[in-house]
């Protein structure tokens, strides 16, 4: 059965046309033509499809469009003002945080969500840009950002990166 859902994408009002077992990574790449998206599993275990979901980190090949009528949806793309990079897309840029770069734009808004997550103590209240600098150890930074794998294993400059983004000048590195 077919239903309209209203998405912004990135500040974009979209009344998308799917079914209702659509996913709402189907929706965002096949409707709305938001590629940042990435389909890598599809099953909830690589996170290269993650976008931050009213504010929060989120997997979109786990949800259903239909449960998110209404809902604001900001890719990597739409993380950048204009030609200014968004700290975190500026950090993946110095410390080379990608190879192949297809997990990048989920790493890149698992990091902006993970760090306002750790930022409020939990995801309840969520702040548009970091005013704070979390204090997150290398080891929480892995733990946190577990759900993002990388084939490419770019990890030691992906941990650079979420460091600098924090505000973190750590000397461990891997
Ligand atoms: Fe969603 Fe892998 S495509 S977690
Ligand atoms: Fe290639 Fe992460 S940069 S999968």
């Amino acid at each position: 059965m077919d239903t309209t859902v209203r998405l912004t994408v990135d500040g974009t009002e979209h009344d998308v046309l799917v079914d209702t077992r659509t996913t709402l990574l189907d929706a965002l790449r096949e409707r709305v033509g938001a590629t940042a998206p990435k389909k890598g599993c599809d099953h909830g275990q690589c996170g290269s499809c993650t976008v931050l979901l009213d504010g929060r980190r989120h997997l979109t090949c786990l949800a259903l469009a239909v449960a998110h009528d209404g809902a604001e949806v900001v890719t990597a793309d739409g993380l950048a003002d204009g030609d200014d990079l968004h700290p975190v897309q500026q950090a993946f840029l110095d410390h080379e945080g990608y190879q192949c770069g297809y997990c990048t734009p989920g790493q890149v808004c698992s990091v902006v969500g993970m760090l306002r997550e750790a930022e409020d103590g939990d995801a309840s209240h969520v702040t548009e840009d970091l005013e704070t600098e979390p204090d997150l150890s290398d080891e929480e930074i892995r733990e946190r950002m577990s759900g993002n794998l990388c084939r490419c294993g770019a990890y030691a400059g992906i941990l650079a990166a979420t460091r600098q983004a924090a505000g973190q000048q750590g000397s461990e590195q891997g």
